[in-house]
């Protein structure tokens, strides 16, 4: 029988709820916090005490566009990590006190191997093997996905995420947050072959990434070709100066997609895997797409998820629910222990089989 899912995903600074019918998005509503910018980064406490205000009505307004009534929900879903434990608690208490005051099934959705899925969302099966690179603001994990929930971690960041690489350079261009937007946006105008920004390559795992010397190498070259000795970068210095922010914007962004695509391909070619599929914030990024795109045709297949469910969302944590419940053979005592645990003991990322 086709189940009503309300998924919720709270583990950063966005409020987000979500309806499915099954495999299908029926709504998914995400209230962003923007008072952040004030602070330089987001403030955890803030961040839940905000989110704790607006979780109620983001419920309410993720049934209503449903159209479905709260009384068919047959299925509660949360992110329970990683994330800010007071946001992920917010959620996932608000959750399960929904689930418990109905008597309705409970499940706890790990949020990267949410994001991991959220490329084939909609669909009611998926082919494996493939090989999943999550690229967000706070993760940058290269894993092989054998079958459903049964993945091997090969490689991830050992310093900066992409996303944060992108929003640290978004920072010292004075440009805003959060950087990846930005930069893709300012990159369409600029030459990518400006400057090469080296990327530096872990000798001990070669599917490792590492993003903060690249993160440094922007500000000693802003520091000495353009002697900016104030960064974030002023406008006024930048005109003054004639600092040319596109083509540092591309050059950039080319130094940090190319380094993400060597090591999924190198993967891909050692694993003789045929499917790629990326997602995460980052995933959003067009030079990325454009990269890996080109890769389809008869050797490889790229799956990527829709430009919505590419950044946090309650959509990706509702339909990991769905494939968790339908595959991911969970017995009564495993979801017994879902509802009774608290969230911090569930922070571990995707383990490796
Ligand atoms: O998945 P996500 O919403 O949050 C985490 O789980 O961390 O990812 C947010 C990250 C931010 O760092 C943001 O700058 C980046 O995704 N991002 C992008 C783009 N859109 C969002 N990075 C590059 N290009 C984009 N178009
Ligand atoms: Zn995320």
């Amino acid at each position: 029988m086709a189940l009503n899912i309300l998924a919720f995903e709270t583990s950063c600074d966005e409020t987000s709820a979500a309806i499915l019918l099954d495999n299908e998005v029926l709504s998914n509503i995400i209230s962003l916090q923007t008072f952040h910018n004030e602070y330089g980064g987001i403030v955890p406490e803030l961040a839940s005490r905000a989110q704790l205000e607006v979780i109620d009505k983001v419920t309410r307004k993720a049934i209503a566009d449903s159209r479905i009534e709260s009384g068919e929900i047959g299925l509660v879903a949360a992110a329970s990590g990683p994330g800010l434990i007071g946001s992920l608690l917010t959620g996932l208490n608000y959750a399960k006190a929904f689930a418990i005051g109905r008597n309705i099934r409970f499940i706890a959705v790990n949020h990267i191997e949410a994001h991991m899925y959220s490329c084939f969302i909609g669909k009611r099966t998926i082919d494996f093997p493939f090989l999943s690179l999550v690229v967000s603001g706070g993760h940058t994990i290269l894993s092989l996905v054998a079958g459903y929930f049964e993945h091997r971690i090969l490689g991830q960041t050992q310093d900066d995420a992409a996303g944060e690489a992108f929003d640290k350079a978004a920072k010292m261009l004075g440009l805003g947050y959060p950087g990846g937007p930005l930069i893709d946006c300012a990159a369409k105008n600029g030459d990518e072959n400006f400057h090469e920004f080296p990327v530096s390559n872990v000798r001990e795992n070669s599917y490792d990434f590492s993003f903060s010397g690249i993160k440094t190498s922007l500000l000693y070259y802003l520091r000495k070709k353009y002697k900016a000795d104030k960064i974030p970068l002023m406008p006024e210095e930048m005109k003054n100066k004639n600092i040319p922010i596109n083509d540092i914007c591309a050059s950039f962004q080319k130094a940090v997609v190319e380094s993400l695509t060597e090591k999924a391909i190198a993967a891909a070619e050692e694993l003789n895997v045929r499917r790629i599929a990326v997602s995460g914030g980052v995933s959003a990024n067009s030079k990325l797409r454009t990269e890996f795109l080109k890769l389809t045709g008869d050797e490889y297949e790229v799956y990527f998820p829709s430009l919505e469910y590419t950044t946090d969302n309650a959509a990706m944590i509702g339909y990991c629910a769905y494939l968790k419940n339908k595959y991911g053979k969970m017995t009564d005592e495993e979801l017994e222990r879902q509802i009774s645990e608290p969230a911090f003991a569930r922070l571990e990322p995707p383990h490796a089989n």
